[in-house]
């Protein structure tokens, strides 16, 4: 280990034979739990708002050895092909059936991120199958997790009791402490991409989980059908005499279920507007108390590029996962293309260039996009830089 990171830490002005003399010292030193240097903190990367540099950060493997410490925790561009991943969550269903296990899914990992189980250093992406008839035990954790729906309809999470049906395009919330189940009374199979804050919490060691005993009589509430919807389900009208929160954390956004149709309505009912040169035509998914992000860590939000578009470059301080629920096109991330159609799923880091273009002449293309930017904002280090069609590079309002 001290032989590893002598290697890339080693201050080369050094003699050899002082070198050498630091390196046994380090040997020597490590019970302890220290680490002797030589040499200030370097810079891991081009400030990112400087210039205009593309290059996606080095692998971990590659990373020069002037860089202290390996920035083993940057994030890759990378985009999951859903005709190439899909096949293996039938496969699972098949030998590992939800009966004689707890879930049937896979993770994403970000190829960047040396096989965390992540696809940012904020969000974990796990996609989930449950066939007709299984249903997963009612538990509760502190990390938020939503759902987002990719087959067309069956199935079902419930949230503190309250049943969510879930169709094609819905996002569904469990936010921190909501206890929550899933399972599907349909003749089909339903699957989705659940998405969380998993390794942010990670990282502050903020992590419980809690499962229902169904030996005893239940920690769940009754259920009770839309009762987030029917308080907070109609826009601009809150109810003055419920909790504003749901789940033992605070901040998060008491309706539980924002539905495809919905979503789709409402974009193509703007798409004639301007919208944004960055982002075409973008919603949020809000807290309808205060208008804020879902959650206080993850923003949620739907796109709608028309036919043709193409938005102008824009990088930020916050990573972007998205999903491509409809249609098909590409996003350039630092110079490469990623070609999205329906249900793929791609991630852009922080920090480098992206623009997005629907590659139909005659069709809308939707994408669902999850940022950590309500985090970075919270804790005052959000950036965001757009260039201009004549591509001077300007800094967008937070
Ligand atoms: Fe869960």
């Amino acid at each position: 280990m001290a032989t590893q990171r002598a290697s890339t830490l080693a201050d080369p002005s050094l003699p050899p034979d002082v070198l050498a003399e630091m390196e046994r010292l380090n040997e020597e030193a490590a019970p302890l739990h220290i680490w002797l240097r030589t040499r200030a903190n370097a810079p891991q990367k081009t400030p990112w708002h400087r210039g205009d540099d593309e290059t996606p950060s080095p692998a971990p493997e590659e990373a020069s050895t002037v860089r202290t410490p390996p920035p083993v925790f940057r994030p890759a561009p990378h985009l999951w092909k859903w005709a190439e991943i899909e096949p293996y969550l039938h496969r699972i269903a098949e030998i590992a059936p939800l009966e004689f296990t707890e879930r049937q899914q896979f993770l994403l990992l970000n190829p960047g991120l040396g096989g965390a189980l992540r696809v940012t250093n904020t969000i974990r992406v796990a996609v989930s199958i449950y066939k007709p008839g299984d249903k997963a035990v009612n538990h509760m954790h502190t990390p938020n997790a939503s759902r987002t729906i990719l087959s067309n309809g069956g199935g079902y999470t419930t949230v503190d009791g309250e049943i969510c049906d879930a169709n094609r395009g819905d996002l569904i919330l469990t936010p921190n402490g909501t206890w929550h189940g899933h399972g599907n009374d349909s003749s089909d199979p339903v699957i989705w991409m659940d998405v969380l804050d998993w390794p942010l919490m990670e990282q502050l060691d903020c992590i419980w989980i809690e499962e229902e005993d169904a030996t005893k009589a239940s920690n769940a509430p009754a259920p009770s059908l839309d009762y987030s919807k029917r308080h907070y389900g109609s826009g601009g009208m809150v109810p003055a005499f419920t909790p504003d929160n749901r789940g033992i954390g605070e901040g998060t956004s008491p309706l539980m279920h924002y539905q495809g149709a919905e979503v789709r309505k409402t974009l193509e009912g703007l798409a004639n507007e301007e919208g944004d040169p960055y982002e075409g035509i973008q919603i949020n998914f809000t807290n309808p108390v205060d208008g804020s992000s879902v959650f206080t860590t993850l923003g949620y939000n739907a796109q709608l590029l028309r036919p043709g578009q193409t938005t102008l470059p824009c990088r930020q301080t916050a990573c972007t996962l998205y999903c491509c629920i409809e249609g098909k096109g590409y996003t350039e991330i630092a110079g490469t293309k990623y070609q999205w159609k329906k249900n793929d799923i791609f991630v852009v880091p922080n920090h480098l260039w992206r623009h997005h273009v629907n590659l139909s002449a005659s069709e809308n293309a939707i994408l669902y996009g999850v940022t950590d930017s309500p985090l970075l904002q919270k804790i005052g280090h959000f950036r965001s830089q757009g260039k201009t069609s004549a591509g001077a590079v300007v800094e967008l309002p937070n």
